[in-house]
């Protein structure tokens, strides 16, 4: 497809929104808490915090300037630029589905709990004993979860139908801010509880001592995954980025705008969870037992919490919109469908797949993969391996192999902006990334 088919993305904020859209989403708000409690809260904060700083933004610029350098789908940016490296982009649309897997299946609870909220429903129960209880039944159910999720996916479908300008530029516009308003007053409310100091420390205060091998492996990981990197996202979305959007600014904004979110959300979980007296480390479940109990202690907790999962919803959404188009987009140019009918294809493949991954939940609970159900297998193969697999090849592949020059003209858009730390990054793109990457790597093998 030449270049002059392809849409690009209005004014000056647009990139940003857009690509924040993408990286604010479940990640920051179900599975940052949730990760971080399970290993061990502040020594997990500042491990990731460096992750962000070193690879993240790096990384970041580095699948921009693919994107905008070729204006393709992520495998044929990288096939364009290296037949040989093809492979990476075939990771990001693998891993772009598995995600999708287990993502929609979230998704759907977080528009489950919000249509409780809006019945009153969740307010009618008081103890962290009730609430997971709850959680525990729903999950289980065979039905309702699926109903949600196809729901959801349904809301996915038709925003990519409508393309990416309208779709995905305008949803983004209006409800980021307001999920920081939401996020900042909750975090306030938090604080307030009884005991919520003793979560905070959990959160800030670094114990290294607990720290393992694993934990930085779920740092990166997690790094990867809430900034929407390793898998194709970032390249696929900046390829439709105009010639004068600056790459540095808008890999910097999104990183800020992503990271502040990550740590909001952890000042609203922990003090909670300290003060309702659950388990930091309860998994997956960990944000949907915690919230109901916050709300429950403000007052007019139902409009609270309507306003805070419609908000998570349309998070969620502009998420799935961008693992969506991923693999929308690979079809419609390297297989030549229809925009249209390769969304459709990729509708009924992630659907199909979430449904299991649901189910896995309760009816197939017995399968397992290495230990894990379906829907826990997903979300460790991919953050846990397929992303900082895909972020390893990407240091190395725009690192050493991308052409300098076609890299420089990327990031300063044709020597009309300054990049006074060239040198820096391509120090920590050849070497700093891939040598901690496949150090971690290594040493979760056991090699060590
Ligand atoms: N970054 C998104 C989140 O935090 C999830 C995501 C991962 C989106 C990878 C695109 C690619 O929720």
């Amino acid at each position: 497809m030449k270049q002059s088919q392809r849409v690009t993305l209005g004014g000056k904020l647009s990139a940003v929104l857009v690509a924040a859209g993408s990286s604010v989403g479940l990640g920051n708000i179900w599975r940052f808490p949730y990760v971080a409690g399970d290993n061990g809260g502040g020594a997990f904060l500042a491990i990731y915090m460096l992750c962000v700083l070193i690879l993240g933004l790096p990384l970041m610029i580095a699948e921009f300037s693919v994107g905008r350098a070729t204006h393709r789908n992520a495998v044929g940016a990288y096939r364009t630029l290296d037949r040989k490296w093809s492979f990476l982009g075939y990771n990001g649309v693998l891993a772009a589905f598995l995600i999708l897997g287990f993502y929609f299946v979230v998704s759907g609870w977080t528009a489950e709990y919000m249509v409780h909220s809006v019945t009153g429903e969740l307010t009618r129960y008081t103890t962290a004993v009730e609430y997971t209880a709850m959680f525990d039944r729903f999950i289980r159910n065979p039905w309702r979860p699926i109903l949600y999720t196809s729901l959801f996916i349904a809301a996915t479908h038709f925003v990519i139908a409508m393309g990416v300008q309208k779709g995905i530029e305008r949803s983004a516009k209006v409800l980021m801010p307001m999920l920081f308003i939401i996020l900042i007053a909750l975090a306030i409310h938090s604080l307030l509880m009884p005991g919520g100091t003793e979560g905070l420390k959990f959160f800030l205060q670094p114990d290294f001592s607990k720290v393992t091998a694993a934990t930085v492996l779920t740092a990166l990981g997690q790094a990867f995954f809430s900034l929407s990197l390793g898998i194709g996202t970032m390249v696929t979305y900046a390829s439709y980025f105009k010639a004068e959007t600056d790459l540095r600014h808008t890999a910097f904004h999104v990183t800020i705008l992503d990271t502040t979110v990550a740590v909001l959300a952890g000042i609203v979980i922990f003090p909670a969870v300290f003060s309702v007296g659950i388990e930091p480390s309860s998994g997956p479940s960990l944000v949907f037992i915690t919230l109901p109990g916050i709300f429950n202690s403000m007052p007019l907790s139902m409009v609270w919490s309507s306003i805070f999962f419609l908000l998570l919803v349309v998070a969620a959404l502009t998420s799935t919109i961008s693992l969506h188009e991923v693999i929308t987009v690979y079809l419609h140019e390297e297989w030549h469908m229809s925009r249209r009918g390769a969304a459709w294809t990729t509708t009924g493949g992630t659907m199909a797949l979430a449904a299991l991954a649901s189910l896995s939940l309760g009816l197939f609970d017995s399968w397992r993969i290495c230990g894990l159900n379906l829907f826990d297998s997903l979300d460790y193969l991919t953050a846990n391996i397929l992303l900082p697999a895909g972020g390893f090849f990407t240091s190395i592949f725009v690192g050493w192999r991308m052409e300098r020059k076609a890299l420089q003209a990327q990031i300063t858009n044709d020597g009309k902006l300054p990049f006074r730390i060239e040198r820096l990054f391509r120090f920590l793109l050849r070497y700093v990334c891939p040598a901690i990457l496949l150090l971690v790597f290594l040493d979760n093998m056991g090699i060590f």
